[in-house]
């Protein structure tokens, strides 16, 4: 079931993101190519698949929903553009493909990642793109900008770095999981649920549970597979994390006990959409998969 609702969600962002790297003019062919790169082929849409589920789970109506599911894609491809730059993890593979300042050049892969960042909020920002009112359009851009920024996904890159080599205890961990990751995934839910135009503040608490537990245990899984998997499968170079000395679950925990830890993470989850009937299925079903997935 999941399979099939990932691969249609997968293709209804795919054709929505399709459509914003058309260069105006043909001086900028390169950079928006670059961008396009960047987004296009082998990405698993989790953060579009959680919005569209979100909105769902509040009976909301997909159109209204493309905006943000694009938003957050690019967000993340932005943030996956600049993670792999030589000054971040330094890594040459991604989705399968030659990173992107490996195809094109650093200096272009800087620029990719800022057009990808400000093309999200464009999106956002956009009535065309997303149909809502104007108050809730501004919610929906400041939840993101907030998780986008130094208050999420910029500062938990800057604590990964600041922590090459040092050993940080299980506190720390989470706390630099809950940016670096969990920001995003959370404003993922955040802006499905607000784009259904249905959420009151108990269905917001509920699903902000929900996507803490599985933000942070899309990150524990991120660092399992890191370890045990490989790179055919992952499409990026397995064991990155011990070459460069960074502090992951399994590093501090132990295999064994990170996989429990992502499963109860799982089951945190689960428990939080109580409140929901059938329509929050999807959910269940993506809170399963994030810990269960193998790339
Ligand atoms: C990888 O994210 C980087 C993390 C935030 C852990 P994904 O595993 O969602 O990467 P893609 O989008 O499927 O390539
Ligand atoms: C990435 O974490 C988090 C981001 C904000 C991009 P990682 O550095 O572990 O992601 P991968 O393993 O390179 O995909
Ligand atoms: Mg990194
Ligand atoms: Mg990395
Ligand atoms: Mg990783």
């Amino acid at each position: 079931m999941i399979a099939a609702y990932m691969q249609r969600a997968q293709e209804r962002v795919d054709t929505q993101l399709a459509s914003l790297f058309d260069a105006p003019r043909s001086e900028l062919a390169r950079i928006y190519q670059a961008m396009h790169y960047s987004v296009a082929g082998g990405g698993k849409r989790v953060r579009p698949l959680l919005v569209y589920a979100a909105c769902e789970a509040l009976d909301g109506n997909l159109d209204r929903a493309d905006g943000a599911a694009c938003a957050v894609e690019l967000i993340h491809a932005y943030s996956l553009v600049h993670d792999d730059l030589p000054a971040m993890d330094d890594d040459d593979l991604r989705r399968g493909k030659p990173t992107t300042h490996k195809a094109y050049d650093e200096a272009c892969a800087i620029l990719a990642g800022d057009g990808l960042q400000s093309l999200a909020f464009e999106v956002l920002a956009d009535p065309r793109r997303n149909p809502q009112d104007a108050n809730l359009r501004l919610s929906m851009v400041m939840g993101l900008a907030r998780a986008a920024g130094p208050a999420g996904m910029v500062g938990g890159q800057a604590i990964d770095l600041e922590s090459v080599g040092r050993q940080l205890d299980q506190q720390a961990l989470e706390t630099m999981h809950r940016h670096k990751t969990g920001a995003l995934i959370e404003a993922s839910v955040q802006l499905g649920a607000l784009a259904s135009g249905n959420a009151d503040e108990a269905a917001l608490r509920s699903l902000q549970q929900y996507a803490q537990a599985i933000g942070l245990a899309f990150q524990v899984q991120d660092d399992i597979l890191d370890v045990e998997s490989d790179t055919a499968t992952l499409g990026k170079t397995q064991g990155k994390d011990q070459a460069h000395a960074k502090p992951t679950y399994p590093a501090l925990l132990g295999l064994e006990q990170a996989k429990a830890y992502a499963l109860e993470l799982r089951d945190l989850a689960l428990h939080s959409l109580r409140p929901f009937g059938e329509r929050a299925e999807p959910l269940r079903e993506l809170a399963r998969y994030i810990v269960e997935r193998r790339n």
